[in-house]
């Protein structure tokens, strides 16, 4: 699909986005924009090097597309000099290779705080409160009257909200579950989290002058000290080195038998066969997971377990956030393009 073909800037988008904002915008400042409607859901590099071509001057990707040398330098021969994934996580970018190349990258936070933050919301309380299994329960035509053992769940109110990287999301994930559901909070971050602190310290102002029963917060010392004493623990720190399979069997068996675990980072982060073993053996214990270690694919075994709430990597899926997220992918490329500042980079 072509838009604005006497355009003077070659722009390619690897997947169509949504909304027409991020088109106008491109095509409003001379750019030709050409956005790929090859059927397959994942891009090859060798897909992405034909649509680069010989002339390409910015291209906005994806999280499923692998970002390294290979195209960085097609980019870079081919005259392009700005590349934006449509994400806020980069771990598919080798951003040394697009500095080598002089290839600037960017990203797009900030827009899908709030809808990431809700997803991770919402998949705890699902799984604190079994709503998968009781949808499946009453489809299934077994509903044949009220029981008082009936997928009975846990109360979050009182109970304590872990979080693993207060960052953006973590801090708008632990404010919903704290304002939200009254939970206490502990938390874990290598660097300081002035947001989170700002807010927690403002809630417990509140609760004392209405008289309300007040929260408990904590930033902890170590990450274990929060898997030792959540009910439910959210995972929001970035895939890298030093974070792949920072869950393991070790961690998980440290976690309380009937904690709940929730990831909406990415799958990596998980030692997810250890995970499948730890849901066999502690049926209590509940995950619900938005990405996985083999995207698209799972472990075998985690789709028989009725203890795990899965779907397909939608956390940021909310049509506001998701057009924002093309808007911002779009202005990024367009900022190097015609020398304006790229409204995010994640290298600054
Ligand atoms: C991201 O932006 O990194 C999410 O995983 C997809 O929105």
């Amino acid at each position: 699909e072509v838009w604005n073909p006497s355009g003077k800037y070659r722009v390619i988008s690897t997947k169509p986005m949504p909304g027409t904002r991020w088109i106008r915008l491109l095509t409003d400042q001379d750019c030709r924009v050409e956005i790929c409607t090859l059927k397959n859901t994942i891009l090859s590099v060798e897909d992405i090097l034909a649509l680069i071509g010989d002339r390409c001057d910015g291209v906005i990707g994806q999280l499923t597309e692998d970002w390294g040398e290979v195209l960085f330098s097609a980019l870079s021969r081919a005259g392009g000099r700005a590349f934006s994934n449509m994400a806020v996580g980069y771990n598919n970018v080798d951003v040394e290779a697009a500095n080598k190349y002089g290839v600037a990258v960017g990203n797009t936070p900030g827009v899908l705080t709030e809808t990431t933050a809700e997803l991770a919301a919402s998949l705890s309380l699902a799984a604190a409160r079994r709503i998968v299994e009781a949808d499946e329960f009453m489809r299934a035509g077994l509903y044949d009257g009220w029981l008082p053992n009936l997928f009975v769940g846990n109360l979050l109110k009182g109970q304590t909200v872990g979080v693993i990287g207060a960052g953006r999301i973590g801090s708008a994930y632990a404010r919903m579950m704290v304002e939200g559901f009254k939970m206490n909070l502990i938390y874990y971050d290598l660097y300081q989290a002035t947001r989170l602190e700002k807010f927690v310290t403002a809630y417990g102002q509140f609760l004392k002058a209405n008289g309300e029963q007040p929260v408990t917060w904590k930033r902890a010392s170590s990450m274990d000290e929060v898997l030792q004493e959540a009910d439910v623990i959210s995972l929001h720190p970035i895939l890298d080195k030093t974070t792949y399979h920072l869950i393991n069997k070790e961690r998980l068996s440290n976690m309380k038998k009937e904690a709940i675990l929730i990831n909406c980072s990415r799958g990596p982060v998980v030692d997810e066969v250890a995970l499948v073993e730890h849901l066999k053996v502690n049926p209590m214990f509940r995950v619900g997971l938005d990405v996985f270690e083999d995207e698209p694919h799972m472990k075998p075994g985690l789709a028989d377990m009725k203890n795990a709430v899965v779907v397909p990597h939608i956390a940021s899926a909310s049509k506001w956030t998701r057009e924002g997220m093309a808007t911002l992918a779009a202005l990024n490329v367009l900022g190097k393009i015609k020398g304006y500042p790229v409204w995010s980079n994640p290298n600054n």
